[in-house]
C-alpha cells in the first residue's frame, strides 16, 4: 500500500520580509502528459524541466510498468521510448499512482482501449476519491472496470478489444475527465469527442497536437467542442515543460501578505485556462505585475513579481473562472483571510473531491486560527481581518494534501502566532522544494521532528 512514511509536523513563524529569486519547479500537469503521450509515441521523446515530484515520478513507473522505456540523465533529461498507439503490454503488477488522481485518471484513460488490464491503487487519499467519472466514459468505448464501492480505489480496467469511438458531454468542469477521454479516443478509430461546458485546462488538446494527431476545438452554444481522430501515429517530441503556475502560486501569495515582501517568480507559464487566481489578486488589489511577457513554446509566459500589499480587499469571485484556478482556491483562502472584508467564492463543489475535500480542511484550519468562514455544498465565503490580522497559533491538518500543508505553512509567515501544519510531507508529490526555496527567500519553517 502506497504511503509517504510517518508524518512530519512543521511550523510556520512570521518572519520575512520575503525578498529575491523563486524559481518553481515544472508544471505538473504538463510533466504528467510529457510522460504518457512520450510512451504513447513511436521513438524517443526528451523531456527538460519535468517536475521530479512523487506524482509525476509514480506515472514514470507506471509508464515503464505498461512497456514504454523511461530513464533520467544526469543532466536531469528525461528520455521516454514509445510503444505507439495501442502498444502498451499488460503490467505484471498493481499500479500504484501514490496521491495523484491526475496520474491515475489519465493513465486509465489511455489503457482503456488496448486489450489488457491493469489494477490500479494508490494512497488513502487517492483511494478515497471517485472514479466514476472515468469508468463511465471508458465503458463506452468497450471497456470494463471493477472496483469497490462508490468507484473507489482499487480497481482493475480491462481494455477494450475493439473498441468504438466517443462522443461525450463531460459531466463536471474536468481536465482529467476530458484528457481520459480523449487518451482513449487515441486507439479507437474515427473521431472521438469530447464536449465540455466550461472550458478546462487545455494542455492535453495543445500536446496532443505537438504529437500529431489531429485534434480540432470549437466553440459552439453547447460548450467547447474537442474533436481528436483516432489511431494516429504520434511523433517523439522534445518538451521543455514550463514552469507551474500552481506551484507559483504559494510564493507569490506568501510575499504579497508577509510585510516589506519583494519577490521575482520567473518563467511562469500563464495559459488562460490556469491563470485565473492571478487575475483574481490583481482584482484584489495585490501588487501583481508581470515582466518580460512572451511566448515559449506556443504558450504565454511572464516573470511575476509580487510585492508586500496591505490593502487587498475581498471580492466575489466569478464562478465561471473556477476551473482555470480550481488548485489555487486553497492559496486564495488564506490571502482572503489577510485582506480587508469578504471573499466569496461559488461554483466551488469540485473542491470537495480533490486530495482532500479542501473546503472543509480549509475551513477548519483556517477556524482554528481564529478566521470566520462561511460555507455550504458549492460555495466558501472568507471574512477578512486584513493585513496581519489573522490570530494564527493552531494546528492545522494537511490531510494528504499538498496544497492546504503550504496553504496554511504560508498562513503562518503572516499570522500573529505561527501556524503547524500537522504533516507536511504531502508537499513532496507536487513541490519538493518548497520548504528550502521558501527559507531562501526568508521565510521561518521549523520542522517540528528535528527539535
Ligand atoms: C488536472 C486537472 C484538475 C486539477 C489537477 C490537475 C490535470 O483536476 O485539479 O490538479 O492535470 O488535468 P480536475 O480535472 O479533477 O478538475
Amino acid at each position: 500500500m502506497s504511503s509517504h512514511g510517518p508524518a512530519a509536523p512543521m511550523t510556520a513563524h512570521r518572519a520575512g520580509p520575503l525578498t529575491g529569486t523563486a524559481h518553481v519547479p515544472g508544471d505538473k500537469s504538463i510533466s504528467h502528459r510529457s510522460l504518457i503521450l512520450g510512451a504513447m509515441a513511436v521513438g524517443e521523446t526528451c523531456v527538460t524541466g519535468l517536475l521530479e515530484g512523487q506524482d509525476v515520478l509514480d506515472t514514470a513507473k507506471a509508464m515503464r510498468a505498461f512497456g514504454a522505456d523511461v530513464a533520467r540523465d544526469a543532466d536531469g533529461t528525461w528520455r521516454v521510448h514509445g510503444v505507439g498507439v495501442g502498444g502498451f503490454s499488460e503490467p505484471e503488477d498493481v499500479i500504484d499512482c501514490g496521491n495523484s488522481g491526475t496520474g491515475v485518471r489519465l493513465i486509465m484513460g489511455c489503457m482503456a482501449t488496448t486489450p489488457i488490464s491493469a489494477t490500479f491503487t494508490g494512497d488513502a487519499s487517492l483511494r478515497s476519491r471517485p472514479m466514476g467519472r472515468i469508468t463511465d466514459p471508458i465503458a463506452l468505448f468497450g471497456a470494463q472496470s471493477h472496483g469497490r464501492k462508490g468507484g473507489r480505489l482499487p480497481m482493475t480496467i480491462v481494455g477494450a478489444a475493439a473498441p468504438v469511438p466517443v462522443r461525450y458531454v463531460t459531466p463536471m468542469p474536468s481536465a482529467q475527465v476530458k484528457s481520459a477521454v480523449l487518451l482513449a479516443g487515441l486507439n479507437a478509430p474515427g473521431q472521438t469527442v469530447v464536449i465540455e461546458k466550461e472550458a478546462t485546462r487545455d494542455h492535453s488538446e495543445r500536446m496532443l497536437a505537438g504529437f500529431g494527431a489531429v485534434v480540432t476545438t470549437e466553440d459552439t452554444d453547447e460548450g467547447r467542442v474537442i474533436t481528436l481522430t483516432g489511431q494516429p501515429e504520434l511523433k517523439p517530441q522534445t518538451i521543455v515543460v514550463p514552469r507551474d503556475p500552481s506551484s507559483a502560486a504559494f510564493p507569490v501569495c506568501a510575499a504579497l501578505i508577509t510585510e516589506g515582501s519583494d519577490v521575482l517568480i520567473p518563467n511562469i507559464g500563464l495559459n488562460p485556462t490556469r491563470a485565473g487566481l492571478f487575475a483574481t489578486l490583481r482584482e484584489m488589489g495585490a501588487d501583481l505585475t508581470y515582466e518580460n511577457e512572451r511566448t515559449e513554446g506556443g504558450e504565454p509566459v511572464a516573470d511575476l513579481r509580487a510585492r508586500f500589499s496591505d490593502s487587498m480587499q475581498g471580492i466575489e469571485v466569478p464562478p465561471e473562472r473556477a476551473p482555470s484556478m480550481i488548485d489555487e482556491y486553497p492559496i486564495l483562502s488564506v490571502v482572503a483571510a489577510l485582506s480587508t472584508g469578504k471573499t466569496v467564492m461559488r461554483g466551488v463543489k469540485e473542491l470537495r473531491v480533490k486530495e482532500s475535500d479542501r473546503i472543509d480542511a480549509m475551513a477548519r484550519g483556517l477556524e482554528a486560527c481564529g478566521v470566520t468562514i462561511e460555507e455550504d455544498e458549492d460555495t466558501f465565503i472568507v471574512h477578512g481581518m486584513g493585513a496581519g490580522g489573522v490570530p494564527g497559533g493552531a494546528t492545522a491538518a494537511a490531510r494528504l494534501d499538498h496544497r492546504i500543508a503550504m496553504s496554511f505553512l504560508c498562513l503562518g509567515m503572516a499570522a500573529q502566532k505561527p501556524v503547524t501544519v500537522d504533516d507536511a510531507g504531502p508537499i513532496a508529490t507536487s513541490f519538493p522544494i518548497f520548504v528550502p526555496l521558501m527559507r531562501e527567500l526568508g521565510a521561518r519553517l521549523e520542522d517540528e521532528a528535528a527539535r
